[in-house]
């Protein structure tokens, strides 16, 4: 690292080493919560935003001059990718991404294309490039988990219970297999494009994998994200893997060769370390509701949140799943504030 004044708190933090102040960023910390994020958004859709390099990396810098968070996420979604093997998906503001081409058998599951990061998202690499030299702080690259992939992928959109899912994984294991198979290697193949060109730690999304009990987990989908993790850990950067509603899957997410979990609002640090066992470094967790309380409310929780996340190496701060667009900017910029102050060592 060049940069004399860049501050990797977050890279210590995920590999369990001590850190200056315990580090902060946010999901969806770049969005439609930020006036400036709304106005550049009205000039282009969703996908062009990511199209455009410059674009790219103005958006993924909005919250680290805004709210000195100690980490950076792409601009992206976690559709990005599928876009150019065949996935025929468009992102509609409130609603998330909908697909015109669902998939429902193993024919459709065949025609589906493999990722070449360089010909078919070139501008991801370039935005990475550019912002790896020009950000303070690292930046995580990420993707999207092949169940969550693949619930969007079937369903057409997002759902509240996602049986379509569900009954093609029971009804056709062998269309399930390929599936899972395709969009493990679409994983790997991807990040570790974002990593050559510079990504400094990969954050997998498995938002919706909480629908599954745990031995369909075991099952259907442990094989998969034991692969790309062991893949990902040939390359020497932190790994992070996050699901919500899914705190019953933490004791097998903990078996998987990974640095960090993740956890949302519905368990504490501390039932994750001593009833789940979890090992790894931790990431998270305040409900990202208590962001439109008053902010003693905010203050209080954050605090008890602190109190058990500091209690071991190993604690990044995050809200518990994205931010709300209702949310202040001026509530980020006090929490950000109010965390490092609070463990300022
Ligand atoms: O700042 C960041 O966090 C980085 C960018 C990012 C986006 N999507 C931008 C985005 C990341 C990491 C994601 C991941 C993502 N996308 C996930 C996993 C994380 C999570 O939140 O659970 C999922 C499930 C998606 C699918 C998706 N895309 C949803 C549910 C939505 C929101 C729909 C809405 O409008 O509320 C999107 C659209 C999306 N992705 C927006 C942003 C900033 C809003 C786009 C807009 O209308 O301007």
């Amino acid at each position: 690292m060049t940069n004399k004044t860049f501050n990797d708190n977050f890279l210590r933090a995920c590999r369990k080493e001590p850190t200056d102040h315990t580090p902060v960023w946010y999901m969806r910390q770049a969005g439609r919560y930020q006036p400036e994020y709304r106005k550049i958004r009205e000039k282009y859709t969703f996908f062009e935003m990511n199209y455009f390099p410059e674009v790219c990396a103005e958006v993924t810098m909005l919250p680290i001059q805004q709210l000195d968070v100690d980490a950076a996420i792409l601009f992206a979604d976690i559709m990005t990718p599928l876009k150019p093997i065949g996935v025929d998906v468009e992102i509609k503001s409130g609603i998330g991404p909908v697909i015109s081409n669902p998939i429902q058998s193993l024919a459709d599951v065949e025609r589906l294309g493999e990722l070449d990061p360089l010909s078919h998202v070139p501008y991801i690499g370039e935005a990475v490039k550019i912002l790896t030299e020009r950000l303070p702080v690292p930046l995580i690259g990420f993707a999207g988990a092949p169940f969550t992939l693949a619930s969007y992928m079937v369903e057409g959109g997002p759902s509240k219970n996602y049986y379509k899912t569900k009954a093609l994984m029971y009804t056709q294991p062998q269309t399930w297999t390929k599936l899972m198979e395709k969009l493990g290697d679409l994983v790997i193949t991807y990040l570790k494009a974002q990593i050559a060109a510079g990504a400094q730690a990969v954050q997998v999304f498995d938002t919706w994998v909480g629908a599954l009990n745990r031995e369909d987990y075991q099952t259907f989908i442990f094989p998969v994200m034991n692969r790309i993790f062991t893949e990902l850990k040939k390359t020497d950067v932190p790994t992070i893997y996050f699901g919500v509603g899914a705190n019953h899957l933490l004791k097998d997410m903990n078996q998987l060769p990974v640095d960090v979990l993740g956890l949302d609002w519905r368990i504490t640090i501390q039932e994750a370390r001593e009833r789940e066992g979890v090992t790894t470094a931790l990431q998270g967790n305040l409900d990202p509701a208590l962001l439109l309380a008053p902010w003693d409310q905010i203050e209080a929780k954050t605090r008890e949140i602190l109190d058990q996340g500091i209690q071991q190496p190993g604690y990044i701060f995050n809200l518990g799943h994205g931010i709300f667009p209702q949310c202040d900017v001026e509530t980020l910029q006090k929490l950000t504030k109010f965390v490092h102050d609070y463990t300022s060592r």
